[in-house]
């Protein structure tokens, strides 16, 4: 059987085409916006050998576009061309009806729980790029289309919660190829919060994920079934959940780094540039040192000698921000990484026995990212398309579903 074509909307570095890759897919597209993102993007997926993989990636460069459709809100600045589905598809020399699955990440901040506390702007939508992606879907028509976004999208919605969710499934259903009645098109669906640590990822990322399949019911359209649980019952197959020890306690990383340290030139160690810890203020390290005696969390040096380092944002809120400053356990799979991932102040984002951020390198292992992808060289960079990625082990076992639903579907009309 031929390798499944995907189309990578919302790209971002590739977390979402390394899934496919992963699951012996051909990656014939890849668009984004973000020059920094791409970048990473070309250097891991176009320009690496990838022949130890089953899948592939068949461009020599990713797309730098706007995909909002010109929807005025949505729009990124400077002077980025808008496309069309029909300019995707000559930049990457694509017959139309050639893709067979569409992956679209479009971005999520207008939901995400971490700006809960900030006001969305006044009479601005929140939906236009969900709306671009769908229209950008509803050009092709692939046979399947996978959809990833933050948890807090099944609630949000301006009319009634959920309805974003609620709108992006009708489009759904109702989509049809030229010629085909709703019966027999319209798309299936599985949609609904799963978290990545359940897929052997060592990050409790909970997500929504839908899977869409052209023409099928909804009864016949499947998420993948969790591999991994916390605790799992004897008699199941589950593995236990990946932590943070498993993956980036190794040999070929130096844990004890000092501040402002790279791993390049270091005896003992593979040079690794974004194996570096990021240079903290001197107060930062000391929190570190009295949460990491009093507990996990700053919360913990509440009623003790060291009160007094509780930040004054911090001390009049009885839970928002309560991961600020937190130590990562060994035992357990990381927190959600987002685009501050190796900042103290922004999350339970301090190494389990070190005093310092975890490093890029350390952050794109516990995002699931192989050992050898590269990083941006700045900080702020590496941190974002490192926190923005989906993770590509959570895609493989979608891609694997699909393989495996086409394999049926093969059968059934053989
Ligand atoms: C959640 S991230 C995608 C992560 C990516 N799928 C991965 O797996 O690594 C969302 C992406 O949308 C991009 N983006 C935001 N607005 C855009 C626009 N109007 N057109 C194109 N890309 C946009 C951002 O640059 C960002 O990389």
């Amino acid at each position: 059987m031929t390798k499944p074509k995907v189309l990578d909307l919302f790209c971002g570095a590739g977390g979402a085409s390394m899934g496919f890759v992963k699951a012996g897919f051909d990656v014939v597209g890849a668009v984004d916006a973000d020059a920094t993102a791409l970048d990473t993007y070309e250097t891991n997926l176009c320009n690496k050998d990838l022949d130890s993989y089953p899948g592939s990636v068949s461009f020599d460069e990713p797309l730098q576009a706007d995909l909002s459709r010109e929807y005025e809100d949505a729009k990124v600045g400077g002077d980025l061309p808008s496309v069309t589905f029909g300019d995707i598809l000559e930049f990457f020399d694509l017959e139309s009806g050639e893709v067979d699955v569409i992956c679209g990440c479009p971005p999520c901040q207008n939901f995400s729980s971490l700006r809960d506390t900030e006001p969305w702007p006044d009479g601005k939508p929140k939906d236009s790029l969900l709306r671009a992606f769908v229209e950008h879907v509803q050009e092709e028509v692939p046979d399947f289309v996978v959809f990833e976004n933050v948890s807090n999208i099944m609630n949000a919605g301006d009319d009634f919660p959920g309805a974003y969710v609620d709108w992006l499934i009708r489009q759904m259903e109702t989509t049809t190829r030229e010629g085909d009645s709703e019966d027999v098109g319209g798309y299936g669906h599985d949609l609904r919060v799963v978290n990545a640590a359940d897929y052997g990822v060592p990050q409790k990322r909970k997500r929504t994920i839908g899977l869409f399949a052209y023409g099928a019911p909804n009864e016949d359209v499947r998420l993948p079934e969790a591999t991994h649980a916390k605790n799992p019952p004897r008699d199941s197959n589950l593995n236990e959940w990946k932590t943070v020890r498993d993956t980036i306690r190794r040999d070929d990383l130096k844990e004890d780094l000092e501040l402002g340290q790279k791993q390049v030139g270091i005896d003992g160690y593979p040079d690794d540039p974004a194996h570096r810890a990021r240079r903290h203020r001197k107060s930062t390290v000391e929190m570190a040192e009295a949460i990491r005696k009093h507990g996990g969390s700053w919360m913990d040096l509440r009623g003790t000698d060291e009160e007094h380092r509780i930040k004054k944002c911090h001390e009049d809120r009885e839970s928002g921000a309560s991961s600020a400053y937190g130590i990562m356990e060994w035992d357990e799979p990381a927190p959600t990484l987002t685009t501050k991932c190796t900042t103290p102040s922004s999350g339970r984002f301090t190494h389990p026995s070190q005093n310092r951020g975890i490093t890029f390198r350390e952050a794109a292992l516990l995002m699931d990212f192989p050992r050898w992808f590269e990083l941006p060289s700045r900080n702020e960079d590496a941190e974002t398309v490192v926190g923005n990625a989906v993770p590509p082990t959570l895609i493989t076992k979608v891609a694997e579903e699909i393989r495996t639903s086409r394999q049926r579907h093969t059968t059934v009309t053989q």
